[in-house]
């Protein structure tokens, strides 16, 4: 079996680790418990592009319980948590291609392996593998990373084409995904059906709020070990992802101050109690940034010279672009690592600035990604969104599609059972009342 990792004898630790995440995820297990008698997925190899977490892992055996030829590609250089690696191919024999730390080169690689895979189905976490897989299938060459280029260059045609002829459709988690499959979708270019996991209720609501509230705080916490409570802490971008760590940095006691571009969101986050204010008038107020707006260089040079000495500056979102790093290096005289996860940049002006985890995401740069009890309704819905379209995909075209309404309110039935909460349910009488326009006071 073909696999790359870091190191096999990781295994016990990485196996440990994922039992502790599967005890909080019960609507995965109760899918992969009925997947192992019905094999939805059998006969169905599926090339899943995810950050590998232990919450990955429970997918991924759920997946294989369903009866799919899974392989497993990082989502990102630095998510990858290199003990989960090692115990799904030694314990699982999943080959596996993510080492946490790895270059832009074995990225793509990895990337590349996962494609030889030849998958009907494809699940990904930002459409790196999906975006791959066109560029190679419509020999957009100037797009492709070297490494794969060439490679893919020199395969013949058939081979080629073959990579897309087999898939049959895919799944997309994160709301930079499907930002990009909408573009694909908009330009004609897409090239089969793919699901918008992150559009689910169960998905975004929960994961991308609560999930990417509490690890992004966490993942600063941890780079850092600074205090929260007192602190000024600027969020970029006030989406689910914004909304949540500015709700979980309030309540470490930070001042939490919100920069945002659409009027909505700003007018939301100043009702929510939250200062509103651009960039350029935070950046010397803030003593921590965390930017998550899926946009590129929203955080600058301009703005990096006029923070405050000793500032701290991240970044949540789905890729390394929105902060300006090269910006930032331009505008320094020196640069050092001083702990892990944290580099020092003395700018030109004296002052030094602290950058957290490269500028990549850090709830999985410096901690472990969202927490078990949120991926796993985000997982539930790619499992049944996987099982929805292996049965589905004949009657789907060229198109993102949303999560089956009845699939996102089983997901979040189960979920409550799972946490032992029951609730209500409408009296005949009060169906009555709402189905009917006749009936005023
Ligand atoms: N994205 C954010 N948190 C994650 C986790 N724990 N596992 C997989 N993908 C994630």
């Amino acid at each position: 079996m073909d696999y790359d990792i870091k190191d096999i004898n990781l295994a016990e630790k990485g196996r440990l680790r994922i039992e502790w995440a599967g005890m909080s995820m019960a609507v995965l297990k109760s899918i992969s418990e009925r997947f192992s008698k019905e094999k939805p997925l059998k006969g169905l190899r599926l090339s899943a592009c995810l950050h590998v977490t232990t919450e990955t892992a429970a997918l991924v055996k759920t997946l294989k319980a369903g009866g799919a030829d899974v392989v497993v590609c990082a989502s990102n250089p630095l998510s990858t948590q290199d003990d989960v690696a090692a115990s799904l191919v030694a314990d699982d024999e999943v080959p596996v291609f993510a080492i946490k730390g790895e270059n832009h080169e074995t990225y793509y690689s990895h990337i590349l392996s996962a494609l030889r895979h030849e998958p009907h189905l494809t699940m990904d976490d930002g459409a790196d593998l999906v975006s791959s897989l066109h560029f190679i299938a419509l020999k957009k060459w100037d797009d492709l990373e070297p490494t794969v280029r060439e490679w893919a260059r020199n395969l013949p045609e058939e081979e080629r084409n073959r990579f897309l002829s087999n898939v049959i459709g895919g799944t997309e988690e994160t709301t930079t995904g499907v930002i990009r499959l909408r573009s694909m979708e908009r330009d004609g270019v897409l090239q089969f059906p793919v699901i918008s996991v992150n559009d689910a209720n169960t998905k975004h609501l929960f994961d991308n709020r609560y999930g990417t509230g509490q690890s992004t705080v966490d993942g600063i916490i941890r780079a850092t070990n600074r205090l929260l409570a007192g602190a000024a802490f600027v969020v970029s971008g006030y989406g689910w992802c914004g909304r949540g760590v500015a709700i979980r940095a309030k309540g470490h006691g930070a001042n939490v101050i919100v920069c945002e571009v659409d009027p909505l969101r700003a007018l939301e986050a100043a009702m929510d109690g939250f200062q509103v204010m651009p960039i350029a008038q935070a950046a010397p107020l803030g003593d921590f940034f965390c930017t998550l707006t899926g946009d590129i260089n929203v955080i600058r040079a301009e703005h990096f010279l006029v923070m405050k000495d000793g500032a701290i500056i991240s970044n949540s979102g789905h890729f390394d672009v929105e902060l300006d790093l090269k910006g930032l290096s331009e505008s320094s005289a020196n640069r050092r690592p001083i702990r892990e996860f944290v580099e020092e940049f003395t700018l030109k002006n004296g002052r030094s600035v602290y950058l957290l985890g490269e500028g990549r995401l850090i709830n999985l740069a410096a901690a472990e990604g969202h927490p078990s009890s949120v991926m796993d309704m985000s997982f539930a819905n790619q499992a049944l969104s996987a099982e929805y379209m292996a049965r589905e995909h004949a009657t789907l075209t060229k198109k993102v599609y949303p999560v089956p309404f009845e699939i996102d309110q089983e997901i979040a039935r189960v979920k409550l059972k799972s946490m032992g909460i029951e609730i209500d349910t409408l009296t005949e009488e009060q169906e009555r009342y709402l189905s009917s326009w006749e009936m005023g006071t």
